[in-house]
Order: C-alpha cells, then structure tokens, then sequence
C-alpha cells in the first residue's frame, strides 16, 4: 500500500502523478472531497459539470470501489473520466494534489476526519488548506447530533471537541489554518447534496446539520 493509491474498482494501484497532472491539464476546474466514502457524491458533480476534475479521497479503498468502476466504464454507460478515486488519509495530504482544489469538500465526516474540522485539528486542517488555490471555497457538513449528544461524543474518544456551532474559537482556528469563515449554520432535513450518510443520518429525522463555508485565505505563508 503506497500513500496515495488510486481505485479502479477492487484493484488499487500506486497514484501516477503524471496522471494526474494530464487530468488537470484537461479541465477548467478541480473539486476535491475528502472523506468520500461510496463517491456518489463525485460521480453527480463529475456528470455534472464535465470540465471539472471530480478527486474523491478516503482512508477506506473498499468504500469507493462501485463509483470508481462506474467512473471508469465507457461513457456510454455512465462512465465518467473526469472523476478520480484515490485512497488516502487526511492526515497524509496534501501530497500530489497540492495547490489543485478550487473547490473543497468535506461532509458527514467520523472519526479523525471529524476531529480535523470540528475541533479543528489546525495542523491537519492545515492539510486541507495546502490541496487548495488561493481564493477556493471550502464546504463542510457535520452530522449536528453527534454534539449534541456529550456521552456518545465522549464515548467516541471526542469529549474534549467545544460545539462547532458556537464554539467562538473555531473561527479564529480556520484563520490560523488559512480559512476564512464566511457562513456558519445549522440545517434542518434533507441534507443540500446527494450524501449517503447525509441521508441515512439527517433524512426524515430531527437531527440537524451543521454548515461550515470558507475560502482559502489567498495571504496565508503556508504550514
Ligand atoms: C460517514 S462517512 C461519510 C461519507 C460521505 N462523505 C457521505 O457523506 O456519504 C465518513 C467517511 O470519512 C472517512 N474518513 C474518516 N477519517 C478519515 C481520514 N482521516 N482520512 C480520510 N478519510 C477519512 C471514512 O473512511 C468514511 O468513508
């Protein structure tokens, strides 16, 4: 297992960055989500819009295998080249996607992912920062319940993380990590996007979702 693998269905195989560069040569735009987990929410902006480059990262290869065999079909069934699997953790990023995102996601992040971007986890959200352009918008979605439930927050290793919804030091700490905070709410219903956890989480239940917008600070010197 190297550091950056790419999917291609059940098989993986080292990321080739010169791959990667030719991928971005062919299009206009790059999104980036990390924490991808099955992908569906690529494969709908990589058909979307189909001069973006669609790079969903997760730490778990087996979750993206059905996008990235889909993604990898003929076009003429659905296949998709302008969309791209790669496993990685947050925490090893940016690597050879630095500088490439003009547009970054993150959404119903669990465990470390979590951690990174409702504590925040500046060193790793750092991280984040680094895949970006200068001026490129960040987007992400917390399941809300899970602060508002302290036992189970405790339970998960996470007692010690101040509600993201109020907490008034995060938006000094994506300052810090080059993000300036431009919107900060909590949704209720269905979530904006096709997640699946979105859905299975949010779907037809009380539980609220929290938005967190930024855009990558054009002055920030770097980690
Ligand atoms: C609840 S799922 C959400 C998947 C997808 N974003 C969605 O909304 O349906 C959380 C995903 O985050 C991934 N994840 C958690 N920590 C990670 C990390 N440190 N680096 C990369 N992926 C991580 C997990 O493997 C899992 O697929």
């Amino acid at each position: 297992m190297s550091t950056f693998d790419q999917i291609l269905g059940r098989k993986v195989t080292p990321l080739e960055p010169a791959l990667l560069d030719a991928a971005c040569r062919q299009v206009h735009s790059v999104l980036i989500d990390v924490g991808t987990g099955q992908g569906k929410f690529i494969l709908d902006a990589a058909r979307e819009e189909i001069n973006r480059l669609c790079i969903g990262i997760d730490a778990v290869a087996e979750n993206m295998a059905a996008s990235a065999r889909t993604a990898r079909s003929s076009p003429k069934k659905g296949g998709l080249p302008n969309a791209l699997f790669v496993r990685a953790a947050a925490e090893r990023l940016p690597g050879p996607f630095a500088g490439l995102a003009d547009e970054l996601t993150v959404q119903y992040p669990w465990g470390s992912l979590m951690r990174i971007v409702s504590q925040p986890a500046i060193e790793h959200l750092s991280s984040l920062r680094a895949l970006c352009k200068p001026e490129a918008r960040l987007s992400v979605l917390l399941n809300y319940s899970v602060f508002e439930d302290r036992p189970y927050l405790e339970r998960l290793g996470m007692g010690d993380i101040v509600d993201p919804a109020d907490n008034p030091d995060l938006i000094t700490a994506y300052a810090t990590a080059g993000f300036t905070v431009t919107n900060r709410e909590l949704i209720h219903g269905d979530p904006p996007i096709r997640s699946a956890w979105g859905r299975h989480l949010v779907r037809g239940s009380a539980r609220a979702t929290l938005m967190i917008d930024a855009i990558a600070d054009p002055t920030w010197q770097g980690r």
